[in-house]
């Protein structure tokens, strides 16, 4: 009961106190979750009269997809709203006719169906991680939420899982495996192995989400190494991107990408290497298949691989097949 009424108690007093405090003379007042002065522009989902800002601000508390409210000292408008002023900073704009109020008990973006984030990556920058695991995003705001997996921890987070290879146990690697062309039917089953996003989809989940970088990893009991690199955020790792998903000009390897902390694979520092048969090269060039994510993304032939897919399936920084339980394989995006 405690926990139920306290929040209402709360507001009571709140709304007490914004009723005492009356703006709008009290332009452009920060005070944390209340700004005088100010409004978030865009992102409402409902808009309705309200006699005075505490009704709006009470009924925004009341509301589960309510993250804030913005109400309109003029025209008695309140806008309730599914982002805040962390997770929109570009979009809070000065008005002195306005108060942005964010709504205390707001439930975590992509906590639930109701909150979707648009990415892991929105999800981070709204201050809403809960570390690693499931959360629902819906990058077209289409109402259609669906559960994804985010890594909110390495190398400051944000990162969308797109496929994955656990050994569980001795037999996962018979695990069924799917394809598919749609986001929406292979990222909800991250807790599934072999779950293929072939490329034409991983490019629609880039037009429609958005995302710049890809990160590898693997790591295999036999081989003892692990294999971590993300692709870097300048022209060299874009063409990488775009390889993955709309390009067929083989990119460069070297300079490409950036080696992560936990990274002692020989791949990686081996990138002059890659590529067959023009070697510094990352992909196959004659593998321009639309399952290139997972089937040779990289290759030093004859010698070491990071591959998911295809005859000679999990390899990570060998060319052998030997399996041990807790061997990975994962690919994410940001
Ligand atoms: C592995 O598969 C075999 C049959 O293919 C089955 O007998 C065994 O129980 C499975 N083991 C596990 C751990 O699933
Ligand atoms: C996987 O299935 C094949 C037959 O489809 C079988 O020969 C093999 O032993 C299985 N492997 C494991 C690890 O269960
Ligand atoms: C490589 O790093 C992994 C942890 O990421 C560690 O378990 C393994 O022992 C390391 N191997 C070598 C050869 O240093
Ligand atoms: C990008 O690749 C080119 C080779 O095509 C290389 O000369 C250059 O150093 C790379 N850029 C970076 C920032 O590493
Ligand atoms: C991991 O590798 C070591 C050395 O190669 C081996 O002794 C051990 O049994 C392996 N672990 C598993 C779970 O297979």
């Amino acid at each position: 009961m405690v926990g139920f009424w306290s929040p209402i108690l709360g507001f009571m007093l709140y709304v007490a106190k914004i009723i005492a405090d009356q703006p709008p003379n009290a332009v452009c007042q920060d005070t944390g979750r209340e700004k005088f002065g100010w409004a978030l522009i865009g992102h409402d989902y409902k808009s309705s009269t309200a006699e005075n800002f505490g009704q709006c601000f009470f009924d925004c508390t009341l509301d589960e997809q309510c993250q804030s409210a913005t109400f309109l000292w003029n025209t008695k408008e309140c806008k309730l709203k599914k982002e805040t002023k962390k997770s929109r900073p570009m979009d809070m704009k000065e008005n002195p006719a306005a108060t942005y109020m964010e709504n205390p008990f707001r439930a975590k973006k992509g906590s639930k169906a109701s909150i979707p984030g648009s990415s892991c990556k929105d999800i981070l920058a709204s201050g809403d991680s809960q570390g690693n695991g499931g959360y629902w995003i819906d990058p077209t705001d289409s109402g259609n939420p669906f559960p994804v997996y985010c890594d909110m921890n390495t190398d400051r987070g944000g990162w969308l899982l797109i496929s994955r290879f656990i050994m569980e146990t001795l037999n996962s690697s018979n695990d069924s495996s799917t394809e598919s062309d749609s986001y929406r039917a292979i990222l909800p089953a991250y807790t599934s192995n072999n779950q293929y996003l072939l490329r034409s989809g991983f490019n629609q989940l880039k037009q429609d989400m958005g995302f710049t970088q890809i990160r590898f990893y693997c790591f295999k009991n036999a081989t003892g190494r692990a294999f971590h690199i993300m692709t870097n955020e300048d022209t060299n790792g874009t063409n990488v991107v775009n390889f993955f998903t709309t390009s067929d000009n083989i990119p460069v390897a070297c300079g490409s990408f950036t080696r992560l902390p936990d990274d002692n694979s020989s791949l990686a520092v081996n990138c002059d290497k890659w590529g067959q048969p023009t070697k510094n090269r990352w992909g196959h060039a004659s593998k321009l298949t639309n399952d290139r994510l997972f089937l040779r993304p990289l290759t030093w032939s004859l010698t070491r691989f990071y591959r998911l897919k295809g005859g000679s399936r999990y390899q990570c920084d060998d060319k052998t097949f030997p399996l041990s339980v807790g061997d990975i394989w994962q690919v994410f995006v940001r």
